[in-house]
């Protein structure tokens, strides 16, 4: 076999990879599983802390792990002041994204584990990611508004904490609920573009924090993470209006649907790779959604997000991905918007690592062929 005469799979559209045992994702039945268990079950009754556990080890902690767990994260969750000091000399217009892809890197740097390979050594180095990303994105966002920084609490679990970090409030549980909710839906999903990158690094035999810094590359993109950002530019474009009615709201928004799309623009949160018929993961996130903006009275939200997406239904028949839930979900929280995909960063580091760990398990080097369309042979 040559590199001409095979078909070309354009974006690797239909490609089968290689196998994985970390998720399940299926168009057909519109479900999503994660070592087996539906997400919705898991988001439905799980921390995000045993989802951690389940997607590295394959099955969900026993009582006395999780707590151990849950001690090692609390430990790990403070910053080094030389890693401080190196997201202090970035420049606080950089994206956030550039400041946890360059965290990833310092800390693989500063990880006196970073060139061992080995399950244990990358198992370690993923926790400490896991339990060092939150600080970093919550690092950020203060700086950035020139608010000080709040110290990690350790008598709070991950997402009470993560958001404690964010605000320097105690977060209600219903907000916890929801932020937690997100973290599990955001934590895996096969072979998508930044876990597929993270695997190509690996193949390499190159390093887990090498893998994740390339994946957070991968992720910051619009049509893979950045979406969530980008759904909620697309809201702040249409105005968001405390007091609007929520009929008024949908009018408006379905009118902006149809001029984006007449004008042939691609509206983010909206079409999926995979799933033709609705994202598995949305209607969890929709019933989030729905409890934060009971919770923080905003019904008006509600009116555009069911304008944009009731308006794209009718027209091209495209379904919302998660982007489209998570992105008002977190906005309402108070996240301001270029944290959105550094949130997902947080939540996606447990499938990223687990697929390290997985790879180098089974490793190939992942190589493909190019068909070249370039010039004929010719001579100087
Ligand atoms: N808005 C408007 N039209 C869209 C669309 C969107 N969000 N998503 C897909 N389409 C249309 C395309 O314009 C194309 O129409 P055409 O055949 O008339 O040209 C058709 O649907 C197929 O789209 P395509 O981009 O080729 O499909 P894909 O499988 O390569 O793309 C995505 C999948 C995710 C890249 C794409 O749906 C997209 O760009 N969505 C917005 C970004 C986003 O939300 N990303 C997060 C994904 S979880």
């Amino acid at each position: 076999m040559t590199e001409t005469d095979t078909a070309v799979h354009k974006g690797l559209a239909g490609v089968v990879a290689d196998y994985t045992a970390i998720s399940k994702v299926n168009p057909d039945t519109n479900s999503l599983l994660y070592r087996g268990y539906p997400v919705q079950e898991l988001a439905a009754s799980c921390s995000f802390e045993q989802v951690a556990l389940l997607l590295w080890n394959g099955e969900l902690p026993s009582e006395q792990e999780l707590a151990d767990f849950r001690a090692h994260e609390r430990a790990h969750r403070a910053l080094s002041p030389e890693l401080k000091a190196i997201i202090d000399a970035l420049p606080t217009t950089c994206h956030p994204m550039d400041v946890c892809r360059t965290a990833a890197s310092v800390l693989g740097a500063q990880d006196p584990q970073a060139e061992d390979s080995s399950r244990t050594a990358n198992l370690a180095k993923a926790q400490k990611l896991f339990a060092a990303m939150p600080a970093v994105v919550c690092y950020d966002q203060r700086r950035r508004h020139g608010q000080d920084v709040v110290a990690p609490r350790d008598d709070l679990d991950y997402s009470a904490n993560f958001l404690w970090m964010a605000f320097g409030e105690e977060a209600e549980p219903a907000v916890v609920e929801a932020f937690n909710t997100s973290m599990i839906l955001y934590a895996e999903h096969s072979f998508n573009a930044s876990t597929f990158t993270a695997r190509v690094v690996t193949s390499t035999l190159s390093d887990l924090h090498s893998a994740v810094t390339a994946a957070i590359g991968a992720l910051k993109g619009p049509l893979h993470g950045g979406a969530n950002e980008a759904v909620m530019e697309t809201f702040v474009e249409l105005g968001i209006r405390a007091d609007e009615p929520a009929a008024d709201a949908e009018a408006r928004a379905k009118a902006w649907m149809d001029e984006a799309l007449a004008a042939k623009k691609k509206v983010m949160g909206f079409g999926h790779r995979v799933y033709k018929h609705g994202d598995s993961r949305v209607p969890t996130m929709k019933a989030a959604l729905d409890a934060m903006i009971d919770h923080y009275g905003r019904p008006e939200l509600l009116g555009l997000y069911n304008g944009l997406e009731r308006s794209m239904d009718e027209a091209k028949g495209i379904k919302p991905n998660l982007d489209y839930p998570a992105g008002p979900t977190y906005w309402l929280m108070g996240f301001d918007i270029p944290t959105f995909t550094p949130l997902f960063v947080a939540a996606r580091i447990t499938g990223w690592t687990a697929h390290v760990m997985e790879q180098v398990a089974s490793n190939s080097l992942i190589r493909p062929l190019a068909a070249y369309n370039g010039p004929d042979e010719r001579h100087l």
